[in-house]
């Protein structure tokens, strides 16, 4: 099929970006989203032409790397589905495609569709861990954990740091991110230790990289591509408030 492409090119921060359009004329409906933009970059780096630039490293759904806005939503609006697992087929022949990096405060654009997104990992430095001894593995009895606990734990678990739910927020909050991190070590008697500290180095660390607060929109899981749910927001003011308490 053919597609024409807009896709958003930057030459760094400080650039004020446009959008370039592209035909692509023989797409299968059997490529992924990246494997199109693969075939456009082999026709461009032939010409001796600049390549788009886009993140991506697992291409499975796993790493969070692939970060475009398309068509206006974060990963495609496909439901929990990353850039690199959409497919083609989810395309009419004749489309137009808008492609666009993530768009907000605290995710600088490197180049064309590649942001920095280190703010989500300052927010990890700041209090995404346990502090343990080392030494010997423990034994797997010693600290018995319910079913429905470790499930919930594991639900928190599965975000993979794509930054789509700051994307697609209008205050550019990270609070489902921070929730997710916070709630599945939270929870845990292993987590419960660091619990106050945590929360609130996180929250700190947070509005210091420029994310905005949650009202209640609900547009971040809405574009999950693993599908958090908003109660690990819930879970995180709640943390935040008994750390205040304490
Ligand atoms: S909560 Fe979802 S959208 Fe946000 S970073 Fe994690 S996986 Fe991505
Ligand atoms: S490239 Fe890893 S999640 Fe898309």
């Amino acid at each position: 099929m053919k597609l024409k492409l807009h896709v958003w090119r930057q030459n760094g921060p400080n650039d004020k970006g446009r959008l370039e359009t592209f035909d692509a004329p023989d797409v299968s409906p059997d490529q992924s989203f990246l494997e199109m933009l693969d075939d456009i970059n082999l026709v461009l780096a032939k010409a001796g032409k600049d390549v788009i630039a886009f993140d991506h490293d697992c291409r499975e759904g796993i790493c969070g790397m692939c970060s475009q806005v398309i068509n206006g939503v974060p990963h495609g609006g496909q439901e929990r589905t990353t850039v690199c697992q959409l497919h083609m087929r989810q395309f009419k022949d004749g489309d137009e495609v808008f492609i666009e990096p993530w768009k907000a405060r605290a995710f600088p654009v490197i180049k064309d569709l590649v942001v920095d997104r280190g703010g989500l990992e300052k927010i990890m430095q700041a209090g995404g861990y346990t502090s343990c001894h080392t030494g010997g593995v423990a034994d797997g009895n010693a600290l018995p954990i319910g079913n429905p606990v470790a499930e919930y734990s594991m639900d928190a678990a599965e975000c993979i740091g794509c930054g789509a739910c700051v994307a697609s927020c209008p205050n550019s909050s990270a609070m489902l991110f921070t929730g997710a991190k916070v709630a599945q070590l939270a929870v845990l008697p292993q987590g419960k230790v660091e619990a106050h500290t945590r929360v609130m180095a996180m929250t700190e660390a947070a509005t210091e990289h420029g994310f905005g607060n949650c009202t209640n929109h609900y547009e971040c899981q809405a574009s999950c591509p693993k599908g958090l749910d908003v109660k690990f927001i819930g879970k995180l003011n709640r943390e935040f408030m008994k750390a205040l308490c304490k």
